[in-house]
């Protein structure tokens, strides 16, 4: 199966989730600056709210995907909001790629909101999230 693994950050807190993920599942986590080069049964994406929306580098990386992707799994990290799903759905059915129901989202530190989120506990989760989701797939 193939996996891809692709996030955004601008703070580091997706990354930590996102570099987790990598390892669980063996697949390099690269930034929404690098596009998707071959197809995909799942793409792994990491993204977090700025202002009630994603960052159009995650928009762009979106809407430039010209391979195949089985599906899409989200995840993220934010200090208020439950879900990114809403933000990137759309664009993901213009292109024709399911959006996972599942979703992996934590507390993300935010100025003196969440210090410390998110931590090995939160990351293992999100090992433990796409492990699950690439099992599922088999
Ligand atoms: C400018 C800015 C706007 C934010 N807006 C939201 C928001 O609308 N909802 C929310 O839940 N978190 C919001 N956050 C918190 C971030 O989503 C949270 O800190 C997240 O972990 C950042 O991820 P990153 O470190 O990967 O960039 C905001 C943070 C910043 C810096």
């Amino acid at each position: 199966m193939k996996i891809a693994v692709r996030y955004y950050t601008r703070g580091g807190n997706t990354q930590k989730l996102a570099y987790a993920i990598s390892e669980a599942v063996g697949v390099e986590a690269k930034t929404t600056a690098e596009p998707l080069e071959e197809d995909v049964d799942v793409l792994f994406i990491g993204c977090s709210p700025y202002a009630f929306d994603v960052d159009d580098n995650v928009k762009k990386f979106i809407e430039g995907i010209n391979v195949s992707v089985g599906r899409a799994v989200s995840f993220g990290t934010a200090s208020v909001i439950k879900t990114t799903r809403k933000y990137i759905e759309k664009l993901l059915q213009a292109k024709n790629i399911p959006l996972a129901d599942e979703e992996f989202i934590c507390r993300g530190s935010f100025a003196l909101l969440h210090r410390g989120r998110p931590n090995a506990d939160d990351c293992r989760a999100a090992a433990e999230f796409a492990l699950n989701i690439v099992k599922e797939q088999n």
